[in-house]
């Protein structure tokens, strides 16, 4: 059997991965609907998604020490199929990915807190790690995705990160690390005080 990682290039991982993205994102705009008409404003302000190329599965089975083959590939890297949900305010993170797991479709794989457990780069979003089904050609399969939920500042944060950091060297990481570490923890502290200043107003 052809095991190369040339089949994520192929029409059916291609279409079968941008329905699960497309199931995927109509949950999280169900669970914006659900939560603005409970709340009164708006909870999720964007909603991206994405399918990794081919280049960055090869860059990341060679970092990670997977074979370079399709079958293991799909089982060992996560993040294949990625979504990312930001929202104003930190506890509404929390909201979102309760509603996305009472989907009885949704089968919740891993749950990684990085808002209450910072990574130690600084980094904080909830990840959820999901199945979810697709019927593709008389035949369904369960499809893996990682969801990324986040506020804006947090987001902020991760893309400077991602500039600076996350895809340079470990010498020019070091360098700067600390001082992003620092700045993760202001941010931090802005989630908080916004969703502070936020009960102030919904208790007049
Ligand atoms: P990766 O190989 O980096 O995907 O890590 P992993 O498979 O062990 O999973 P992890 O939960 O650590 O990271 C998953 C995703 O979170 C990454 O692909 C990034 O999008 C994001 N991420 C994790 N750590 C960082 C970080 O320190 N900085 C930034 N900017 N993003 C991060
Ligand atoms: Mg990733």
């Amino acid at each position: 059997m052809e095991q190369n990682l040339n089949r994520f290039k192929q029409r059916t991982f291609q279409v079968k991965s941008r329905c699960a993205l497309s199931l995927l994102t109509a949950k999280l705009t169900m669970a914006n609907a659900e939560l603005s008409l409970k709340l009164g404003r708006n909870v999720i302000l964007n909603i991206y998604s994405r399918i990794k190329s081919i280049e960055s599965i090869r860059e990341k089975c060679k970092k990670k020490g997977i074979k370079p083959e399709y079958t293991e590939a799909l089982e060992k890297i996560s993040d294949i199929l990625g979504i990312r949900a930001v929202c104003a305010f930190e506890d509404d993170i929390y909201r979102v990915a309760d509603i996305l797991c009472q989907h009885q479709d949704v089968t919740v794989i891993r749950k990684k807190d990085y808002v209450r457990y910072p990574k130690i780069s600084g980094y904080r979003s909830l990840h959820l790690i999901v199945e979810i089904p697709v019927c593709f050609q008389g035949e369904t399969s369960q499809v893996r995705a990682e969801i990324q939920l986040r506020t804006t500042a947090m987001d902020f944060w991760a893309g400077v990160d991602h500039e600076l950091r996350y895809k340079k060297g470990k010498k020019e990481a070091v360098l700067i690390g600390n001082e992003l570490r620092e700045y993760s923890r202001v941010v931090a502290e802005l989630d908080e005080k916004m969703v502070e200043l936020r009960r102030q107003i919904e208790i007049i």
